[in-house]
């Protein structure tokens, strides 16, 4: 994560906003900010750590995916210059747009190429840099956002456990709800063919995304378990795309978790895209909260709008 935070008292001085509102409206107390820095860096530096950490060579990849919504060009992808970077030279690359849902996706992605046999080490890396496409001045998105990478290494293996089912959908109807467009958009009232204007800036339907969350969240979960032929008690660990507290209190509360069987961290980093939930992985895997034989379900919604879930045993 980068060392650069951005609280919401600092918020407090650039927007009319306050620390109380944004608390108990969303759970965020800081998040971090990547100043000056590409995408690409933050992956190459999240997929440098998870290889050390899994001891292994970037020459043994033969895969890279990187989720992420904010690339750094058209082309090369993050994946292209992270893999080059890396010196991973069998390794084919390639990048993943699906928002807030990109680790659970990439999870899929890696698993059915491990599973179909063409890959066996996959570096999976999630890493956006949402700071570039926010608009400072509004108060509904700035005070959400926060940049941030993390990363996984998948390996082959013939034991069984690892990824043991998955639910992936997509509702490209409500894509107006969550918008960020590539190439600044003309704007008819300022100067010059093509001037710069803030539609390049996210904008989100916050409260519509939010609605869609209370359906297609517990479909994803109810989905995985389903498959799994699990229940909800059965698991250890729910890891939730933190967008909002508020959506993983409702899923605390819907299925009678223990509150404390539902992982949050969105206090400390805000909404990360799809970099939420491999973060909290690297969090809970770090403080010794994840053990052998644990099952955890993973879920992402958002951009796209895009949803999924997986069921892991680990
Ligand atoms: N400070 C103070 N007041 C605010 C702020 C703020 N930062 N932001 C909005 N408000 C005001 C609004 O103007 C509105 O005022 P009004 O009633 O006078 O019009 C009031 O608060 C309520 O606004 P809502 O937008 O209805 O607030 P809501 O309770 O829905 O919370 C939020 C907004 C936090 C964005 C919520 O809707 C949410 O979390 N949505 C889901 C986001 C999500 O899951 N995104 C998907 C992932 S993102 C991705 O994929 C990149």
């Amino acid at each position: 994560m980068p060392d650069r935070k951005l609280t919401n008292e600092m918020l407090e001085r650039m927007v009319d906003t306050n620390d109380e509102w944004i608390v108990k409206r969303t759970g965020i107390r800081e998040r971090r900010i990547a100043q000056n820095t590409a995408t690409w860096e933050l992956a190459l530096e999240a997929g440098k750590r998870a290889l050390t950490d899994a001891g292994l060579d970037a020459a043994a990849l033969d895969l890279i995916i990187v989720g992420t919504a904010t690339p750094d060009f058209f082309t090369p992808s993050v994946s292209c210059i992270v893999q080059g970077k890396l010196g991973a030279e069998k390794a084919m690359a390639f990048d993943l747009s699906a928002a807030c849902s990109g680790f659970v996706y990439c999870v899929d992605v890696a698993d059915s190429f491990i599973r179909a046999g063409k890959a066996k080490n996959i570096l999976v890396i999630c890493a956006e840099t949402l700071s570039r496409i926010i608009d400072y001045t509004d108060r509904s998105t700035c005070v959400i956002f926060g940049d941030g990478a993390a990363a996984a290494v998948f390996q082959a293996s013939d034991a069984d456990d690892g990824v043991l089912t998955t639910y992936m959908r997509a509702n490209g109807t409500l894509g107006e709800c969550l918008k960020a467009p590539i190439l600044p958009e003309e704007d008819p009232l300022a100067p010059g063919p093509r001037a710069v204007c803030d539609h390049r800036f996210l904008k989100m339907a916050g409260s519509d995304v939010f609605r869609f969350t209370a359906t297609a969240v517990p479909e994803a979960i109810d989905a995985v378990l389903h498959q799994a032929n699990m229940t909800a008690d059965q698991i250890d660990w729910f890891v939730l795309h933190q967008a909002n507290v508020r959506i993983l209190h409702m899923i605390t509360t819907r299925y009678g978790l223990n509150p404390d069987k539902v992982y949050v961290n969105i206090d400390r980093y805000g909404n990360t895209s799809g970099v939420s939930v491999a973060l909290c992985l690297d969090e809970m895997r770090k403080a010794g909260k994840l053990q052998p034989g644990q099952h955890i379900v993973i879920c992402g919604f958002g951009g796209g709008l895009t949803y999924g879930a997986a069921l892991i045993r680990i």
